[in-house]
């Protein structure tokens, strides 16, 4: 438990299923007030609510498309009004899909260019806008990748955006460091969540995965939403434009493991 999270507004994008999900239910573990943007699963959205409220949070649900500055604009907008503040934000709304890059549809590349990063821009942005008009110390997250290292055929736009995401972060940080506002990553591995339901459903796929993971599991939510209230405590109070890489080692060149090279 991180006790100063208590009663803290923390906003989440994509947070009716997966890693946004399980950041809110931890949040809500911590007793802080979560508002819970989903894109089009009301449903699902209205259920995590429900068990943040169980896990002795408090919660709100909003709809909203991050790649829309007006619904972003709102995300903030519900947290000051039904909370009376925002303490952090958490810009986690992503999308990925498989193309040969020589094939990808513009569509494609804009979709994900635009929910990745121009969503986590305009997420930083309010919230940055708001910290610095009342004087608020506060704190942004921006769900990256590995692949903001890692190169990811028939992913380049997903690869694109989060590289993006990995200089925004750091160029934000520096900005707003003089003001106490600190905005750091979140780089997750491959981790059990719905984004990967169908690959972690084939074995082969599975094994495949697990193979470039030095500590050999795919890691689950839960080990990404703890290294999220981390970062939203005062404990990483010293920490900021850092990506920090929750990924069983994926990012530390697996393939020389064994001594090879
Ligand atoms: C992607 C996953 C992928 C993992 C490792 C993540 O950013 O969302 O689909 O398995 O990176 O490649």
């Amino acid at each position: 438990m991180y006790t100063d999270l208590k009663g803290k507004v923390v906003a989440i994008t994509g947070a009716s299923s997966g890693l946004g999900k399980s950041m809110a239910l931890r949040f809500g573990k911590e007793q802080a007030k979560v508002v819970i943007n989903y894109f089009n699963n009301e449903k699902d959205a209205n259920s995590v609510k429900e068990e943040v409220v169980q896990a002795g949070g408090e919660a709100v649900v909003v709809q909203g498309d991050v790649t829309k500055e007006d619904d972003v604009r709102n995300i903030v907008k519900t947290a000051i009004q039904e909370f009376g503040t925002l303490d952090v934000m958490i810009n986690n709304a992503g999308r990925e899909n498989p193309v040969a890059s020589h094939e990808m549809p513009l569509d494609d590349w804009n979709k994900v260019i635009s929910t990745n990063l121009t969503g986590a821009f305009l997420g930083s942005r309010e919230a940055i806008k708001y910290f610095v008009e009342n004087n608020i110390k506060g704190n942004v997250i921006n769900m990256s990748s590995v692949h903001e290292m890692i190169p990811w055929p028939l992913f380049v736009h997903y690869a694109a955006s989060k590289g993006g995401i990995k200089l925004m972060t750091e160029t934000l940080a520096l900005e707003y460091a003089p003001k106490g506002i600190r905005v750091n990553n979140i780089g997750p591995g491959a981790i059990n969540t719905p984004i990967n339901a169908e690959k972690f459903a084939d074995p082969v796929q599975k094994k495949d995965v697990e193979s470039m993971i030095p500590m050999g599991y795919i890691g689950e939510p839960e080990e990404i939403a703890s290294v999220a209230v981390w970062l939203a405590s005062k404990e990483s109070s010293y920490v900021t434009g850092i990506t920090l890489f929750a990924d069983g080692g994926m990012t530390k060149y697996p393939s020389f493991q064994a001594g090879r090279g």
